[in-house]
């Protein structure tokens, strides 16, 4: 059958393919140690489910607005206003299924042949893919792991050309838990505003901060670089409601309603109850949250001292968002059962038949010498997780 060109440009998300093995594993009897999920292991909070059935036993079970429910929207305009003191009106918001999806009709609706977009690496899975599914190009900005992986301004600044349409910013960051400080904000709202480009700031982990950190968004910085940035977020992290499936875009009038068509003739309105859901979480405001990160936090300690004590492995302590991304350029050519472990696709797969604990491989994230473990799991699963890797690793020859 002859597919759509652009189906050829993409591969499918490696982070749910792997959920998906270890799953699948699981379901055959496999013990199977999975650190390859992104999402909260804890149970979405119980006012969050009983606004669902509420929604269920009134009948809140038909098409909405296709951009969402007014209340929803409402509950995120109060959220940035309280929050970071942005001020948007409804036809600014635009409510989807998930924050992928808002990142989606985005490019959707932005994007075209010949458009470039800077996305710093390593970088969350879906933003270069989904460029490419729109005839976009990504453009790679390579930062430094030394450095804690952050943006060096002047560098940014060279790859932008007449064909740079937009720079994503994701801060705290997939997979890396990098956090932007003021000062780098303010040097990429400059070079965005002096060449006209669109900053897309993904905050979807603006709540899973460590050491105190507060997150102030970009937008923040001046009415002109809120009226050039659309911010994504959703209630997926901050919520634990991953299958729940809402996420938000907020910026530019003319952007949104072009994304706002895009969606009402594609998926049209996020799941009724779903919505009604995403307006408890919203209004629970900040304990659940803090319960959890407090949790995140205790086990971010503990994963990334054992992944530090693996000869051949070592971590930076994350800032924020729930994954550690150690470098394991120290086992890359032993020799393992099937053969030299050359990538971290290798490690990946050895890891999984050989230990039984499922990572999702740094070429997802464009790095050819980490992995990405999730720490969103339980202590125990760390503990037993590290020992598992710490003994495959140990048991190849050099
Ligand atoms: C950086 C980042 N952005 C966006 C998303 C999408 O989240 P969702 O579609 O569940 O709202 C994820 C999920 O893993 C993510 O890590």
């Amino acid at each position: 059958m002859k597919l759509a060109a652009r189906v050829g440009r993409i591969t499918p998300s490696p982070t749910l393919a792997m959920t998906a093995t270890a799953k699948a594993m699981a379901a055959q009897g496999i013990d199977v140690i999975d650190f390859s999920s992104g999402e909260p292991d804890f149970d979405t909070p119980e006012p969050v489910k009983a606004a669902a059935e509420a929604a269920i036993r009134a009948g809140f079970t038909k098409y909405t607005p296709s951009s969402g429910i007014d209340d929803l929207r409402q509950a995120i305009i109060d959220k940035f206003q309280s929050e970071q003191g942005l001020r948007y009106e409804k036809s600014q918001i635009l409510v989807s299924c998930g924050a992928k999806h808002s990142l989606y009709n985005l490019a959707e609706a932005f994007l075209e042949s010949g458009d470039e977009l800077i996305i710093p690496t390593p970088y969350w899975v879906s933003y270069a893919d989904q460029a490419l599914l729109n005839d976009a190009t990504p453009v790679f900005f390579a930062t430094d792991e030394a450095a804690g992986y952050a943006i060096d301004p002047d560098k940014l600044e060279r790859l932008v050309t007449p064909r740079t349409k937009a720079i994503l910013v994701n801060s705290p960051g997939n997979p890396t838990g990098a956090v932007y400080d003021w000062k780098t904000l303010e040097a990429i709202a400059d070079i965005a505003l002096r060449h006209q480009l669109l900053i897309i700031s993904d905050e979807i982990y603006e709540k899973v901060l460590y050491d105190g950190a507060v997150h102030r968004s970009i937008a923040t910085l001046s009415p002109e670089v809120a009226a050039q940035t659309i911010i994504i977020n959703g209630v997926s992290k901050a919520y634990a409601m991953t299958g729940w499936r809402i996420g938000y875009a907020a910026g530019p009038k003319d952007l949104v309603t072009a994304m706002a068509n895009i969606q009402s003739q594609s998926t049209s309105n996020p799941c009724s109850i779903s919505q009604k859901a995403a307006v408890a979480a919203l209004r629970l405001g900040g304990p659940f949250t803090e319960k959890m990160v407090v949790e995140f936090d205790r086990r971010r300690k503990v994963i990334v001292d054992r992944l530090n004590r693996i000869p051949g492995v070592s971590c930076r302590l994350p800032g924020g968002a729930f994954y550690a991304f150690p470098n394991i350029g120290g086992v890359l050519g032993r020799q393992g059962p099937a053969g030299p472990i050359e990538s971290p696709q290798d490690v990946a797969q050895y890891l999984l038949k050989n230990a039984r604990v499922a990572v999702v491989p740094g070429e997802a994230f464009g790095s050819r010498t980490h992995i990405r473990l999730s720490y969103a799991t339980g202590m125990e699963a760390i503990e037993r997780g590290i020992q598992r890797i710490a003994e495959a690793f140990n048991n190849l020859a050099a």
